[in-house]
């Protein structure tokens, strides 16, 4: 724990849908991380509830094995383990069922009462959204939503929604039991370090900011690259795809820190304004930008170095004529003074050559041309802050190459995050997991964001679901994509970045 920070009050955190994948994966490993830092209260439980059957035992041993894991941590130390465990416990519940919500009331009063603590409970709904909303009335209904004597959080993962109209029902049906200072919704984009950096690279240094507009910037790249395909979980993929798993949520969010302009403080809403006024200002996409500048696609099967991968419809849970994009990629503008008539350019899609999320800054090229123009444009002039992995910044641009003439070379300047520090760096989960603690909301997504985000992806929905003209692109696993989403950064000599090659050896680049 470092001098600036917090220890959190004493809680309990309240898991639903403990039973799941992401408990024993990502969020005991994160709280097991924070414990070992000091970061954690002084007094906690960790109480998961669900329907399946646990004793107190059997729920920690499981929850000791995601640690042993999954933990991000250089070291674990057994005695600490030992000790982070007698705060973890379990109670069977039906979360569908009010009935059962008295006895969750009375154990929790309970802790209250043994630790001398004020009632302070964090509930992480950590399951299906379709349950978010009756949780949340089930604990309005015995009175474990509002309290004078201590906090009531809800943070809520995502989805939230699947259209602007599921969003909003969400909303309001959260809005019935909870107040919005009190829900925090998991972008865990958000709780990446390098995400939070852009904020730091930005308003702290005075090189960046006066080139931050379209006086200089030619265009901005977002890429968000997975060379995984669905990993088994066609099934929950399919019914999901590349707009509302990526772009809809994370890389909007992404886009409006990019963008955002300088808030007034580090306070919360003071940012999280900013970042919805960025969101506001995306200018509405029509049937013609939805048919000319967006592209989505889907992989199939495809040699890569050697081995063979199946295509998205051959994938298990996967119907074999499914729709489902893997890939989108989309060209959009920003309406305010600062990036009028800047094109942002975002892609993301399952099997790509490799794994990386980055934000590429294209400056413009200078004025007038001395040097020979195919060796100053190649990506030249960027500034490339990369989430992950490996999180850091690169500047790339030009230099003399040494000898006779003017011929210029890209070099590049390359700062990685892990040099700044030898201390661990904190994973999403952890980040946001603390500030939940803190009751610090800046990186949590706000309603109103959440429905600015999905009111601009609805027309691309609607014609994707009412045109049938509306091509889906076949490429082949281990390739950048379909070839049609080169055509969508008209400058040829400033098109996307390609970190690593294709891979797939064969397979066609096809219609669907
Ligand atoms: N896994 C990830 O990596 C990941 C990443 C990002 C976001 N998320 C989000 O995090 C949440 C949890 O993900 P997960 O992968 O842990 O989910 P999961 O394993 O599919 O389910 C979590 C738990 O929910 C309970 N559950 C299942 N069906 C239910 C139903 N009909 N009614 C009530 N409870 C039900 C089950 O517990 P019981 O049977 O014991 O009640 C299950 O163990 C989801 O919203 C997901 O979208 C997950």
């Amino acid at each position: 724990m470092t001098c600036d920070m917090q220890k959190p009050q004493n809680m309990v955190i309240v898991i639903f849908g403990a039973s799941g994948d992401l408990t024993h994966r990502k969020l005991i490993p994160s709280l097991y991380a924070l414990y070992d830092q000091k970061m954690m209260p002084d007094h906690f439980l960790i109480l998961g509830v669900g329907r399946s059957s646990y004793t107190d035992q059997a729920f920690r041993d499981r929850m000791m094995q995601g640690v042993r894991s999954f933990s991000e941590l250089n070291h674990l130390n057994e005695s600490e383990l030992l000790q982070f465990q007698q705060s973890i416990a379990y109670q069977q519940l039906d979360p569908s069922k009010a009935e059962d919500f008295p006895r969750l009331k009375i154990r929790l009063d309970a802790w209250t009462e043994e630790t001398g603590s004020p009632a302070n409970y964090l509930y992480y709904l950590s399951l299906l959204p379709s349950a978010f909303a009756e949780i949340a009335s089930n604990l309005a209904a015995v009175g474990l939503n509002h309290s004078t004597d201590g906090f009531r959080r809800l943070v809520v993962e995502k989805p939230f929604g699947y259209d602007l109209e599921s969003g909003r029902k969400l909303n309001d049906d959260l809005h019935k039991a909870f107040e919005e200072s009190q829900i925090f919704r998991i972008d865990h984009y958000l709780g990446k370090e390098t995400v939070q950096n852009l904020l730091v690279m930005r308003f702290s240094n005075g090189i960046f900011e006066p080139l931050w507009n379209r006086n200089y910037i030619h265009h901005v790249e977002i890429t968000s690259a997975e060379s995984i395909g669905v990993e088994g979980r066609g099934g929950y993929y399919d019914g999901s795809g590349a707009l509302r798993d990526m772009l809809q949520n994370h890389l909007l969010q992404v886009a409006s820190f990019v963008a955002m302009e300088p808030p007034s403080s580090m306070d919360a809403d003071a940012i999280r304004n900013e970042t919805l006024k960025v969101l506001q200002s995306l200018k509405p996409l029509r049937n013609e930008d939805v048919a000319n500048h967006v592209i989505r696609g889907q992989y199939v099967g495809a040699h890569v170095r050697g081995n063979w991968l199946p295509g998205y419809r051959e994938e298990e849970g996967v119907p074999s004529d499914s729709r489902t994009e893997t890939y989108v990629a989309l060209k959009f503008f920003i309406d305010n003074w600062r990036w009028g008539g800047v094109p942002f350019y975002i892609r993301t899609g399952k099997r790509l050559p490799t794994r990386v999320t980055e934000v590429v800054i294209h400056f413009k090229p200078t004025p007038h041309t001395l040097f020979q123009r195919d060796h100053v444009c190649q990506h030249c002039n960027t500034l490339i802050i990369r989430i992950q992995p490996d999180e850091g910044i690169l500047m790339r641009f030009g230099m003399k190459q040494p000898g006779a003439g003017f011929h210029v070379k890209p070099v590049h300047m390359d700062f990685h995050y892990t040099e700044l520090s030898d201390q661990h760096l904190p994973s999403a989960y952890e980040r946001l997991l603390y500030d939940a603690m803190l009751g610090d909301s800046t990186l949590y997504a706000r309603a109103d964001a959440v429905e600015a985000a999905w009111q601009f992806v609805a027309p691309i929905q609607h014609m994707w679901k009412t045109d049938p003209g509306q091509k889906i692109h076949g490429y082949p696993a281990g390739t950048w994509g379909p070839e049609h989403a080169d055509g969508l950064i008209e400058d040829s000599c400033m098109g996307w970045r390609y970190p690593c090659k294709n891979l797939a050896d064969d397979g066609d680049y096809c219609e669907l």
